[in-house]
C-alpha cells in the first residue's frame, strides 16, 4: 500500500515541476481516478489547470450536477454539454468495440475544442496501474481520450496515479478531502451507459440503464460491492394489467473485485434481490423483467460491452 503522506506531496512537486508556468488540462469524468488526479493537480497549480468536464449524454444520474457542487471551487472548470453530439454519432452503431471507437473520437473532438481554446500545454490523466496493463495487454480499446495525445500537439502528458492500485487512489482522495461520494464512489467506464446498454444506443435504453443502475447503486451500496449496476439487454414479453407488453430486460450485475481485472458476482439474498426486482419494474417505465448476473469475470466482463 502506497504512503499517501509521502506520495500527496511528491506527486504535487513532480506535476509543478514539470507544468512550470504552463497551463494543463484534465478530462474530469467524475471517477474516482480522473477526480483525484484532478484535485492533485489543482493543489500543485492552481488555474494552471483546466478541468474539462463533457457531458455525454451517457452519464450516472444526477452526475452533472455533482461535478458542479463538487469541483465549483475550481474557477477554471469547464462543463461542456455534448450529449446530442455523442448520442447522434452513435445512431445506428451496434458493434461493442465500434460503439467505444466512436466515443473515444467524439471525446477527442471535444477536448481539442476546448484544448486549442485554452492553449493547453500538457495533458493530465488518471490512468492507474490496472489501465497501463489492460492497455498493454489489449484486452479492450480503454481509454476514452487515449487519441487525444495524437490529436493536440502536448508538450507533455503528465499521469500522477499511474503506479497506484484503485484502493490506492481512494486513499489519496480521502486524504485530498474529496467528498465521499467521489473517494468512495464505484467505478463508472469511460464510455459510460453506452456499455450497459447492448446493442444500439437509443435515449430510451440509456434512460432505463440511467434510472435502474441508480436503484441498484442505492439498494446494494450497503454490501460494498466493487461495482453494481444495471444493464439493458434486450425486450421481452410481460403483463400489465390485462395487455401484454413488450419490455425491456433489465440485468442486475454486482461483483466483487480488487482491481477489475477479475470479479466475483457477489451473492445476494432473495429478499434484496425481489427488493430490486420490484423498485425497478415499479418506477422504470416499460421495464417487464429483472434477472440477476451471477457470471463471474472470466469468463464474463463486468460491463455488457
Ligand atoms: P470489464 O467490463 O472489461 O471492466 O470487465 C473492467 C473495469 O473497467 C471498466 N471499463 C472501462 N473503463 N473505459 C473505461 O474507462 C472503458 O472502455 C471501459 N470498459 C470497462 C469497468 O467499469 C470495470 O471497472
Amino acid at each position: 500500500m502506497v504512503d499517501v503522506d509521502e506520495f500527496i506531496p511528491d506527486a504535487k512537486a513532480e506535476i509543478a515541476a514539470e507544468l512550470g508556468d504552463d497551463t494543463a488540462i484534465i478530462a474530469l469524468s467524475g471517477g474516482v481516478d480522473s477526480s483525484t488526479a484532478a484535485a492533485l493537480a489543482y493543489e500543485a497549480v492552481g488555474e494552471q489547470l483546466v478541468p474539462v468536464y463533457v457531458d455525454t449524454g451517457l452519464m450516472r444520474k444526477g452526475e452533472t450536477e455533482e461535478i458542479r457542487e463538487v469541483f465549483g471551487y475550481m474557477d477554471s472548470l469547464r462543463i461542456v454539454d455534448a450529449a446530442d453530439r455523442f448520442l447522434g454519432a452513435l445512431e445506428g452503431v451496434t458493434d461493442p468495440e465500434e460503439k467505444r471507437k466512436v466515443i473515444g473520437e467524439q471525446f477527442i473532438r471535444e477536448f481539442e475544442t476546448v484544448a486549442r481554446e485554452t492553449d493547453a500545454d500538457y495533458l493530465v490523466q488518471g490512468t492507474i496501474y490496472p489501465d497501463r496493463i489492460e492497455s498493454e495487454g489489449n484486452i479492450k480499446s480503454h481509454h476514452n481520450v487515449g487519441g487525444l495525445p495524437d490529436a493536440v500537439d502536448f508538450e507533455g502528458i503528465v499521469e500522477p496515479l499511474r503506479d497506484l492500485y484503485k484502493d490506492e487512489v481512494r486513499s489519496v482522495a480521502r486524504e485530498l478531502g474529496l467528498e465521499e461520494v467521489i473517494s468512495e464512489r464505484m467505478p463508472f467506464p469511460g464510455p459510460g451507459l453506452a456499455v450497459r446498454v447492448v446493442g444500439e444506443v437509443t435515449r430510451e435504453k440509456v434512460r432505463v440503464a440511467r434510472e435502474a443502475t441508480h436503484i441498484v447503486e442505492d439498494e446494494l451500496e450497503e454490501y460494498e460491492p466493487w461495482q453494481a449496476f444495471a444493464a439493458v439487454l434486450g425486450k421481452a414479453t410481460g403483463v400489465k394489467g390485462d395487455n401484454r407488453v413488450h419490455g425491456h430486460v433489465v440485468a442486475v450485475r454486482s461483483v466483487e473485485s480488487r482491481d477489475g481485472m477479475t470479479a466475483r458476482a457477489q451473492e445476494l439474498d432473495w429478499e434484496t434481490l425481489q427488493r430490486l426486482q420490484s423498485r425497478i419494474t415499479g418506477t422504470v417505465e416499460d421495464v417487464s423483467r429483472v434477472v440477476y448476473d451471477v457470471t463471474h469475470k472470466p469468463p464474463a466482463t463486468i460491463e455488457y460491452e
